[in-house]
């Protein structure tokens, strides 16, 4: 063996929180994901840290073990008051959503403006059409679609550079195109 094996991807993410109460209600209540466990004392480890984990659900219904977990650390440091992608000192930039289905994108955009959230970004890209909002810790939470595959599997690369900046308040912030939306079929040309 001279290389590594190439990993499937992510399994699941891991995040320090300041307040694991204050990050739960945003975790299920405002990204949806369900609670399926926590650290509870055990024999071998009476004072677990509080530790608690999450699952949103697969396309057949089913839950994977976890997707993100969230460990309170009351030592982090306050996260900015503004959020922006490029530019806050925290060391997670964003954490990337699947939403089921563009409806339910969709569904889910209306419901966070109805709840008051604050959309930070909202962009098409060549690969998804994405929601940018953050946690209580400075994280960013991005809820995207994919589009199709055969959109931008010929050239990820300008599909990964093209962004469209789209509004953030208002009936405009929850609109979404379908049709017009450029695609990515050739490759980039040699530089
Ligand atoms: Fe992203």
């Amino acid at each position: 063996m001279d290389k590594p094996v190439k990993p499937r991807g992510i399994n699941h993410l891991v995040l320090n929180v300041r307040d694991i109460e204050e990050s739960h209600k945003f975790w299920t209540e405002i990204v949806g994901f369900e609670m399926v466990g926590q650290l509870t004392p055990r024999p071998e480890r009476p004072n677990p840290p509080k530790m608690r984990f999450y699952s949103g659900t697969r396309s057949d219904g089913s839950h994977h073990h976890h997707d993100v977990a969230l460990v309170e650390n009351k030592n982090l440091p306050e996260p900015p008051k503004e959020w922006s992608m490029f530019g806050v000192p925290v060391a997670v930039n964003h954490i990337a959503i699947t939403m089921p289905s563009r409806e339910a994108w969709m569904e889910h955009l209306a419901y966070l403006q109805k709840k008051g959230v604050k959309f930070d970004r909202r962009v098409e890209h060549g690969m998804t059409h994405s929601l940018y909002i953050h946690d209580p810790n400075g994280y960013g939470v991005e809820f995207v679609y994919d589009l199709p595959r055969e959109v931008w599997q010929d050239d990820i690369e300008g599909a990964l550079n093209y962004v469209k900046v789209l509004p953030t308040e208002g009936a405009e912030a929850l609109e979404d195109r379908v049709e017009g939306v450029p695609t990515f079929r050739q490759p980039a040309p040699a530089k």
